[in-house]
């Protein structure tokens, strides 16, 4: 296959957003749609697996139809059909993974499918053809990764969250401020007009030698002050809760990368967004002469654009899947279950 002009469609339906994206090569996006269900999900306070299946279902295929009329492409200008076969919730997984097998399958092109979590590591490279070693950050709301990239489809894990994930641990402690759904965002703006250093909270597993992180211990802390001090200051807590966050995982991700000698330090997810995150980070950075590689702010939250990137690198090694494979809902490796030549 010729990468340059090999056209892909991408569908990706792992959580709470429906995405699709039409990409042709490595960077040109040619279109990308986003249906995102959070306002259906912010009543339960998170998302509801079966409640999200179904409304993947509404969603998809006009999604489909009207991205791939945005990028000005008939159906049979695709070259390839790429899915989200995992981690995420199994029924929303169902629901991209089906129809995007039924798509390779009638227009008879190849079914690649794609590790959700291989598409956020990647997205700081996005639209490059080659992917330079360095030590992969990947904060999402269900995973917290420290990944040692040597390249292309060449990984290792080295440390991952023994319980919340960093994003998970952002809105469970805006629930616990009654703050809306997903409470990242509403975190970092209430953190603003805050004061960090208002409480001293855990920093969790900062010393402990690994690269592992854990964010239940800081979510408890947080639960025990709302109930001693019943007249906090919002913003005070927000902020010295975001502190704690941020001062953990850049302390560990900037050793990991010095301990691994790489010289790129590349942050993606949904946390990856947040500016004090992102600010503390550069100032590291700088100290430590590590070059910092943040995925395109649109890249950072769930899209399809990610997946279909992921998608192009696996297409150009003459990549597919068998339409056999099933989806994942955990995360084992961050390899997607193609076959390729390397
Ligand atoms: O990567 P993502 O879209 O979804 C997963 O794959 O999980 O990440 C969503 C997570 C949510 O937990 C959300 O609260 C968090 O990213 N998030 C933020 C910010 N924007 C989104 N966390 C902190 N600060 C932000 N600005
Ligand atoms: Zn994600």
């Amino acid at each position: 296959m010729n990468t340059r002009e090999t056209t892909l469609l991408a569908i990706e339906s792992s959580c709470d957003e429906t995405a699709v994206a039409v990409m042709r090569g490595f960077g040109s996006l040619l279109a990308s749609g986003i249906a995102s269900q959070s306002g259906i999900h912010e009543r339960y306070g998170g998302v509801v697996p079966e409640v999200a299946s179904r409304n993947h279902l509404l969603a998809v295929s006009p999604l489909v139809e009207n991205v791939i009329n945005q990028a000005g492409i008939t159906w049979n200008e695709i070259d390839a059909v790429a899915s989200t076969l995992g981690p995420g919730l199994a029924p929303a997984l169902l629901v991209g993974a089906s129809l995007g097998k039924a798509l390779a399958l009638s227009l008879e092109k190849p079914f690649l499918g794609i590790n959700h979590m291989e598409g956020h590591l990647l997205s700081p490279f996005f639209g490059e053809a080659e992917i330079p070693p360095h030590t992969g950050l990947v904060v999402s709301g269900g995973h917290t990764l420290i990944v040692d990239v040597k390249g292309f489809a060449d990984y290792e894990i080295l440390g991952r969250t023994l319980d919340d994930a960093a994003g998970e641990a952002f809105d469970k402690v805006a629930k616990l401020l009654s703050l809306p759904y997903p409470g990242g965002p509403e975190i970092e703006r209430r953190a603003i007009e805050g004061d960090p250093t208002r409480y001293n909270l855990p920093r969790g597993m900062q010393h402990s030698g690994d690269w592992n992180f854990s964010f239940s211990g800081l979510k408890t802390a947080v639960r025990y002050l709302l109930e001693k001090e019943p007249h906090y200051r919002v913003e005070d807590v927000a902020a010295s809760f975001q502190s704690a966050v941020v001062e953990v995982l850049t302390t560990k991700a900037v050793n990991a990368a010095k301990a691994s000698g790489r010289h790129i330090l590349a942050v993606s997810g949904g946390v990856s967004l947040n500016g004090s995150l992102r600010a503390a980070l550069i100032t590291l950075g700088k100290e430590h002469e590590l070059e910092i590689r943040f995925a395109p702010a649109s890249l950072c939250t769930d899209n399809a654009a990610m997946i279909a990137s992921v998608a192009a690198h696996y297409a150009a090694r003459g990549g597919r899947t068998a339409i056999e494979e099933d989806i994942f809902p955990s995360l084992g490796a961050l390899l997607s279950p193609v076959d390729f030549s390397s």
